[in-house]
């Protein structure tokens, strides 16, 4: 096992009715005005909204809101939120929403501080200060409710790019996963592969990681027998609530320790989809993308995918495994392929330039543009 660093500073409020203790934490943190960040609406239809109105309100704290946030959140948007923050002199975030909301709150909280937003993900600037975040989960995918992440899209550029700084691990996280029970399958369906492909990106960089694998191998078990239960039955608090952490601890720190930060390679792929479409969502695109990898890799190391094949799936073959997940995803209605995913033939070329910005991608299999063209014409 390698040598590695553990730190994760976000508390966590689980359950249902924690958002009535925002107000009072809030007050506790000695903030007075806030700034709440939300998407496109489902936030009132899930009755969040007005909960967490209600709880600022008893505690005396100012709020101010900004709505309209995206799926693959844009850049521009962090820039309006950022005009809107110094305006209103924000002394903290609320980001209540997905991934997309949270992640466009840490964007802009640091964001504040820099002279251009893009400049945290190019790294042209060091991210010295952020304002505090507290989060309200109202879908389990990324993690971003307990990490210090931030993937945001400069459609100008068509870059899809992410940061990390250790200031923007949310101060709080509230996951009441009774919140989550709005959300239509395909979206639960979305989420539950992300959180999967996050594991995934880890689990083959290190087989000497024993115990972490052995938390890996329950956690993929765990997210697949969930959202099966809760295709079958939307209100299974139950397989609403384990879905909920399993996904929030496949990207905590905790899935990846002693992994020498795993590969990321079909996420650098993904995310070049759904920069160039960005009506893609990630998970969907991780489940047209994550088994073509494995199939195209296992062909010329099948022993470094067998334990997965194994211990997540009961199969003796990596064969037989990729199928089983292929089918999983089938029936949980993502898509299979690139062009089922709306991709055409002729946008390959661009997407392979898209993904190639260094001469190879993934941390640990370093596929090169030829690999990556014969894995995006497997996956097509
Ligand atoms: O905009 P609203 O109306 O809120 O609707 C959202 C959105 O349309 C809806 N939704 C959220 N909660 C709901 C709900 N609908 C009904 N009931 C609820 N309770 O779901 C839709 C998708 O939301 P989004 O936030 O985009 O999804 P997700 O959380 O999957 O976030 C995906 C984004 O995160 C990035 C992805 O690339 C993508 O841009 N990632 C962030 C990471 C991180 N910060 O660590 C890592 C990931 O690998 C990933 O790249
Ligand atoms: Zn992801």
């Amino acid at each position: 096992m390698e040598a590695f660093a553990f730190h994760n500073p976000t508390q966590i409020l689980f359950g249902n009715a924690r958002i009535e203790e925002l107000g009072g934490i809030l007050k506790n943190d000695g903030i007075r005005k806030c700034h709440l960040i939300a998407g496109g609406g489902s936030l009132r239809e899930n009755g969040a909204y007005e909960r967490i109105q209600t709880s600022l309100k008893a505690a005396g704290i100012e709020l101010t809101e900004t709505w309209g946030v995206q799926a693959n959140p844009t850049l521009d948007k962090v820039k309006e939120i950022v005009e809107q923050l110094q305006n209103s002199g924000s002394e903290a975030i609320i980001a209540a929403g997905g991934s997309s909301v949270i992640d466009t709150a840490k964007a802009a909280a640091a964001g504040c501080f820099l002279k251009d937003p893009w400049n945290a993900f190019t790294e042209k600037e060091k991210i010295e200060k952020a304002l505090p975040i507290y989060t309200v989960l109202t879908l389990s995918a990324t993690g971003s409710e307990m990490n210090g992440n931030a993937v945001i899209t400069n459609t100008q550029s068509r870059q899809k790019w992410g940061m990390f700084s250790p200031l923007l691990y949310p101060k709080l996280s509230i996951i009441d996963p009774t919140l989550q029970s709005t959300l239509p399958f395909k979206q639960t369906a979305n989420g539950a592969m992300d959180a999967i492909a996050h594991i995934l990106e880890f689990y083959f960089a290190d087989e000497k990681a024993l115990s972490t694998l052995a938390i890996d191998d329950a956690l993929l078990r765990t997210i697949v027998e969930m959202t099966d239960r809760l295709h079958y039955n939307a209100q299974d608090i139950v397989a609403r609530g384990n879905l909920a952490w399993s996904a929030t601890l496949a990207l905590n720190g905790l899935s990846g320790v002693g992994m020498n930060g795993g590969d990321w390679g079909c996420h650098g792929i993904e995310h070049a989809f759904s920069a160039l479409h960005p009506e893609i969502a990630h998970g969907e695109g991780l489940g047209v993308i994550f088994p073509a990898w494995i199939e195209y890799l296992s062909e010329k190391t099948p022993s470094q995918f067998l334990r997965w094949a194994r211990c997540v799936w009961n199969e003796d073959t990596v064969a037989l495994a990729v199928r089983r997940f292929r089918n999983k995803l089938h029936d949980w209605g993502l898509a299979g392929s690139l062009r089922e995913l709306g991709i055409k033939q002729n946008e390959l070329s661009t997407l392979l330039d898209m993904i190639m910005i260094q001469p190879t991608i993934g941390g640990v299999f370093k596929l090169n543009k030829e690999e990556v063209r014969s894995l995006l014409m497997l996956a097509f």
